[in-house]
């Protein structure tokens, strides 16, 4: 099995006209997740990163898994008002409305080369805003991995467009 045929797709939710691509039958399969950790892994273990920072909700799944192969931290994106210590917010705009993500100010030392991670890339908003904030708190974003892109929305290439790396494994039209 492909890790693109362990995806399913559930029209219309969470709104009529939404595709939803659901990864959860994807992690369930465990030639799936450990395909999906082996590959990230192997696409930046030579890119001398020092830091995953992973994107609430579906980003905490498997960045964690691929900072332990890498033998490296994880940091948590979160949404707001989740984060207890003190924090740097952006907000940004969803496929399907507006939301705010916070980063811990203390959560990299300054300079270090932080991947950030999740599920999904669509309209980019989540992912453009999560780069805002590792580079707000003093870090240099080195690249930016998905499990999807759904490139007809445009979010990976507003990201290869600030110059920074894009990597997917899966693409839907
Ligand atoms: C989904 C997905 C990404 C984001 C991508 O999360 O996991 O984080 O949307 O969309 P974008 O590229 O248009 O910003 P969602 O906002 O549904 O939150 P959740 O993971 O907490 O369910
Ligand atoms: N997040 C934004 N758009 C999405 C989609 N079509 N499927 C799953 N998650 C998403």
């Amino acid at each position: 099995m492909s890790i693109k045929s362990l995806i399913r797709t559930i029209p219309d939710y969470p709104k009529k006209g939404i595709m939803f691509r659901d990864i959860t039958t994807l992690f369930e399969d465990p030639y799936g997740l450990s395909e999906v950790i082996d590959s990230f892994a192997a696409e930046f273990q030579d890119k001398k990163i020092d830091m995953i920072a992973g994107i609430e909700a579906r980003g905490f799944v498997i960045g964690p898994a691929v900072a332990v192969a890498l033998g490296i931290g994880f940091v948590t994106i979160r949404k707001q008002g989740k984060l207890p210590a003190e924090t740097v917010g952006v907000e940004y705009e969803l496929e399907y409305g507006t939301d705010v993500i916070e980063i811990h100010k203390d959560a990299v030392k300054p300079g270090s080369r932080v991947l950030i991670m999740d599920d999904l890339i669509a309209t980019g908003g989540t992912a453009l805003a999560a780069i805002d904030l590792v580079e707000k708190i003093g870090a240099e974003v080195a690249g930016c991995a998905f499990i999807i892109d759904l490139p007809d929305l445009g979010g990976a290439q507003k990201i290869r467009d600030r110059g920074i790396e894009e990597f997917h494994l899966v693409e839907f039209e």
